[in-house]
């Protein structure tokens, strides 16, 4: 199967093309997540750049499919620099990617490398595991971008008054986005 390296490779090339420095440290290529298993996602990346905050969604590559998992992930002022997922029944595949990406606009921060989900009840090989002091978001279902961000933090009170919350434009942004690596994916092949 080319298509996945393929897509990967654009998705990393992507994902380096538009931050200077962003990097997801967890999880890691080809980590295995089983349902039913709550693990750190983690990130690095440059003090300055001016990103206080962020969303994060999850791709599923061969199904174009796309979860809203957290909205307004602060960032800058974070120490933590991580937070903890739950997956539940989410469908097992070898093809999933995080997106760190500001979803009001469809600008693309980072993506993690790809990784797997396994059914519940197999045992997850990610060393990461969780981070107590950082918050848990439960992520359930199939890949469904009609679907709200499973949580949404509180902004920065600096903040507040610029939030606009427009759901079916963010989802719509997010899923031309993944529609557009798709494609790009394509034309290598
Ligand atoms: C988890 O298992 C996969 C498949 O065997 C392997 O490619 C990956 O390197 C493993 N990850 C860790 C952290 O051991
Ligand atoms: C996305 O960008 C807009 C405009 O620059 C900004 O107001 C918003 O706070 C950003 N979203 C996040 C989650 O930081």
């Amino acid at each position: 199967m080319l298509f996945f390296p393929a897509a990967s490779v654009v998705l990393a090339g992507l994902a380096s093309s538009v931050s200077a420095y962003f990097v997801v440290t967890a999880p890691k290529l080809h980590d295995q997540w089983a349902n039913g298993d709550t693990r750190m996602v983690s990130w690095s990346k440059g003090a300055l750049d001016g990103i206080s905050s962020f969303d994060i969604e999850m791709s599923q590559l061969s199904t174009d499919g796309l979860t809203l998992v957290a909205k307004n992930v602060p960032s800058a002022d974070s120490s933590e620099k991580s937070i903890n997922i739950l997956l539940q029944d989410v469908p097992p595949g070898d093809d999933y990617f995080l997106l760190f990406i500001n979803s009001t606009h469809g600008v693309m921060h980072a993506t993690s490398p790809r990784f797997s989900i396994l059914a519940a009840g197999t045992a997850s090989n990610m060393t990461a595991t969780t981070n107590p002091k950082a918050a848990t978001v439960t992520v359930s279902g199939a890949p469904n971008p009609t679907r709200a961000f499973a949580t949404t933090f509180a902004i920065a009170a600096n903040a507040a008054s610029r939030l606009t919350l427009r759901g079916s434009e963010t989802w719509g942004v997010a899923s031309a986005m993944v529609g557009c690596i798709l494609g790009a994916a394509w034309t290598l092949l």
